[in-house]
Formats: structure tokens, C-alpha cells, sequence
């Protein structure tokens, strides 16, 4: 801290606080999570001393459901002492309320302050209203990540990101809050429901598009395959391990030199320029990685339209979408909601469009200065596309 002291006007000294928060958590992904042999849950759960090891365990409904049994008899194994909170997978948890009931089962358990953890686990959605509660209680307690759905895998779960909705806005009230780790256990996905994988898929494309040609080749190759069980049963140095290996990385790499958002111009925010206005107004509502499918599609054809990606590329993207399950249009995406969409994507990027496009599959820059006309052209050029059985056969090649 530095005082400064003189300057005519001033009737005493200022002061400036610097300071720095350190961050670290790791994010690790490992087979057998909740088999009672396995430590890695029951460390991150930690021990308070004089005590015998307690935890809050904030776990989606789905889960609770699925794999309730294997939970109860990990921390049965490892004598751990659960208070146990159910919360409903889905966006419509994503509130004020949940967030605040999340805290009450805090001061019910009377949990310590450090050396108790919240576990969280479940869904993107959980995870998100879970890590608000953790970063708001006491100014922040401990928490756990275990992320359950392939979003949640690849993307919600190994941020540092909090969030909860409000109107028909996403995530409109949220928090930086770093977990203290991030246990993926691609074992979950056994149970994922095929509309939810290639939800996580999404993600997963965006990153190929943005940054990872390669992972977009494979993507290409394997997409047909890559269901539950490809990703549950997957063999180290097969297609469906590669893929989230890559896109864990790929998303962590862009993430780490940019935890607070500092810098607006964000390569995977690729997707998500129109998505959020639109998601929650979709009727019936979009699931987070389809609307983003949707704005990618737009990005594709606003992209190919500039001249900055050739056709075979564009309809390769389009395709793989397509092939993924994914949809490319919705009745949502009109010309004049993404207007709209896209005036409130430059309140939150700082009075500039700062839009994500790629220029070639794997490779991503940012534009400022799209057009209404543009937005229109862009949007016949998608449903064209979604008429079009020939992207899909390429995409299957
Ligand atoms: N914080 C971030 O950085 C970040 C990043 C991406 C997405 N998100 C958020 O994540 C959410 C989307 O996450 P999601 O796709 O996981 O959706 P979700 O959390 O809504 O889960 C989808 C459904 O799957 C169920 N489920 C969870 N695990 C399951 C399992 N193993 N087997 C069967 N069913 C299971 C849930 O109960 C729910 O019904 C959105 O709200 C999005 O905004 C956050
Ligand atoms: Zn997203």
C-alpha cells in the first residue's frame, strides 16, 4: 500500500490497496471415481482435525437417481459424514432461491469454514448454482467439483465460473469462484441421455472450430460413434478419450492466462454472442449447447459470407453439427431478435461487438462491425444448409 499525501484540494491522504489473489485447482480426470478404493473424492473432502470427516454434498436429482447408491457407499467406505442436498438438475434451478437454500443447508449442517467442503455434483446447472453458494457463504468456503454431464465434463465444471439466470437472461448474475478441484469421471456419461451428450458435443466442436483443427478432423471421423458409452468405455488413445482430453485442455489453455475475463476478446465465447438472449426464449426451450450450435451456425455462414471461410469448410462445419444431433436453426433466430441478441452481447463485451468468427476451421478472429443486412444474409445461408442432405454425407465420410 502506497500514501499519497499533498495536492491543493485534498483535505487528507489517499491511499491505493494492491493486491493479488492466487488461484490454483486442478483438474483431473480418472476412471473408477466413486469405487471405494479410489481416495481421490475422499481427499478432496479433506479431514478437520479432532474430527471425523464431514462434508455437504450438493448433488443434481438425475444423479441422486442414477447413482445415489454408489455414492452413499463411497462415503460409507470412507467414513465420511454427508449432509446430503438435492437440488433439481436444469435451468430451473439456476435462481436466487436455490442459491439462498444451498446456504441455509451451510448453517444447518454448521459447516467449518475451510477444512468442510461442498461437494457439488451433477450437471452444469448445479455445479453453477452450487459454486455461487460456495463463493457467497461466509465470503467463500471450499468447494468441489464433480462434474456429471458431458458440459459439465468438458466445459461448466473446469472453469472458474458461477452463475445463475435471471429474466430470460443466462447466467445475468454470477461470480468468479474457483473450486478447489475438479474430479471428471467420464463413467458418469453412462447414464447421459443422447439429446445431453451431443448438448456437451457442442462445446466440444466450438473448441475444434476455435482452435484445434485436429480435434475437429477426429470430431469428423467419430462423431457417429460418440455416444454414452464411447465416452463411459473409453480406451486411452481412443477417439472418444482424445476428444475430451483435447477439449479440456484446448478450453483450459484459453481460460488460464484470462481466469477474470480481463480481456473481452474470448475465442470461447464462440457460440455465445446470440445464445444467451435467445436460449431461454426459445419455445420450447433450447438446451445451452444447441442454442450455441445455432449462433455457431450463424458464425459459420457470417464468416463465409466475409470471405474469411470457404464454402467446403463452412458446409463441413454445418455438417458436423448436423452429424453431432445437433440443430442449426431455430424459429427463435430471427433477424431482428438477433439484433437484439447482439445489442446486449455489446453491453456485456464493453461497448464493442467483439465477435468470435473463424477464419478456417481451428483458427479464430474477432469482428466489430456486423450488420443487420448480414445477420439476414447469414441466417438464409444456414437454412439453405439445414435443407441440404449433402453436408451430412460429408460430415459422415
Ligand atoms: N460456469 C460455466 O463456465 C459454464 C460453462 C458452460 C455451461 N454452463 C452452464 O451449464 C448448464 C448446462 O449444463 P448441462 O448441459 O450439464 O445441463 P444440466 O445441468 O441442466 O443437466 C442436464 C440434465 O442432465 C441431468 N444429469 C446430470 N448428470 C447426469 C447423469 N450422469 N446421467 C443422467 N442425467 C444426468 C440433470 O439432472 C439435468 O436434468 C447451463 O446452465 C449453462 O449455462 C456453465
Ligand atoms: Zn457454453
Amino acid at each position: 500500500m502506497s500514501a499519497n499525501s499533498g495536492g491543493t484540494a485534498k483535505i487528507g491522504t489517499d491511499w491505493r490497496v494492491r493486491a493479488r489473489q492466487p488461484v490454483g485447482y486442478d483438474v483431473r480426470v480418472l476412471n473408477g471415481l466413486l469405487s471405494p478404493s479410489n481416495p481421490a473424492l475422499a481427499e478432496a473432502c479433506g479431514t478437520a482435525p479432532g474430527r471425523s470427516p464431514r462434508c455437504l454434498l450438493i448433488v443434481d436429482d438425475s444423479v441422486d437417481v442414477l447413482h445415489g447408491d454408489r455414492l452413499r457407499a463411497y462415503f460409507e467406505a470412507w467414513s465420511i459424514d454427508v449432509e446430503w442436498h438435492v437440488v433439481p438438475g436444469g435451468e430451473q434451478s439456476k435462481n436466487l432461491d436455490e442459491v439462498v437454500a444451498i446456504t441455509e443447508a451451510m448453517t444447518g449442517m454448521g459447516i467449518l469454514r475451510r477444512s468442510e467442503k461442498v461437494v457439488a455434483v451433477g450437471g452444469g446447472a448445479v455445479l453453477d448454482v452450487a459454486g455461487m453458494a460456495a463463493g457467497l457463504y461466509r465470503r467463500g468456503v471450499p468447494y468441489v467439483r464433480v462434474p456429471t454431464t458431458l458440459i459439465g465434463q468438458v466445459d461448466a465444471g473446469i472453469g472458474v465460473k458461477t452463475g445463475i439466470n435471471h429474466g430470460t437472461h443466462k447466467n445475468r448474475l454470477g461470480s468468479y469462484y474457483a473450486p478447489e478441484v475438479a474430479l471428471i469421471d467420464p463413467e458418469f456419461l453412462r447414464t447421459v441421455p443422447k439429446r445431453h451428450i451431443a448438448n456437451g458435443l457442442a462445446e466440444i466442436v466450438k473448441m475444434a472450430l476455435i482452435k484445434d483443427a485436429a480435434l475437429f478432423d477426429l470430431l469428423e471421423l467419430a462423431v457417429h460413434d460418440l455416444d454414452a458409452a464411447a465416452f463411459a468405455d473409453g480406451e486411452p488413445g481412443g477417439p472418444a478419450v482424445e476428444i475430451m482430453s483435447r477439449a479440456i485442455g484446448g478450453m483450459l489453455d484459453e481460460l488460464e492466462p484470462n481466469l477474470w475475463e480481463e480481456v473481452l476478446e474470448r475465442s470461447v465465447d464462440y457460440g455465445h454472442t446470440f445464445s444467451p438472449s435467445l436460449e431461454l426464449r426459445a419455445d420450447p426451450p433450447l438446451l445451452h449447447g444447441e442454442a450455441v450450435a445455432v449462433d455457431m451456425a450463424v458464425c459459420v455462414a457470417l464468416a463465409h459470407n466475409r470471405g474469411m471461410l470457404g464454402t467446403a469448410d463452412a458446409d463441413r462445419a454445418i455438417g458436423l453439427l448436423r452429424a453431432a444431433g445437433l440443430p442449426v436453426t431455430d424459429p427463435v433466430f430471427t433477424t431482428d431478435l438477433l439484433v437484439e441478441a447482439l445489442r446486449d452481447a455489446v453491453k456485456h463485451r464493453d461497448g464493442e461487438q467483439r465477435i468470435p468468427l473463424t477464419d478456417g476451421i481451428g483458427s479464430a478472429t474477432f469482428v466489430h462491425d456486423i450488420t443487420r443486412e448480414e445477420l439476414g444474409e447469414a441466417l438464409r445461408f444456414v437454412r439453405e444448409r439445414a435443407g441440404s442432405d449433402t453436408v451430412l454425407v460429408r460430415a459422415a465420410r
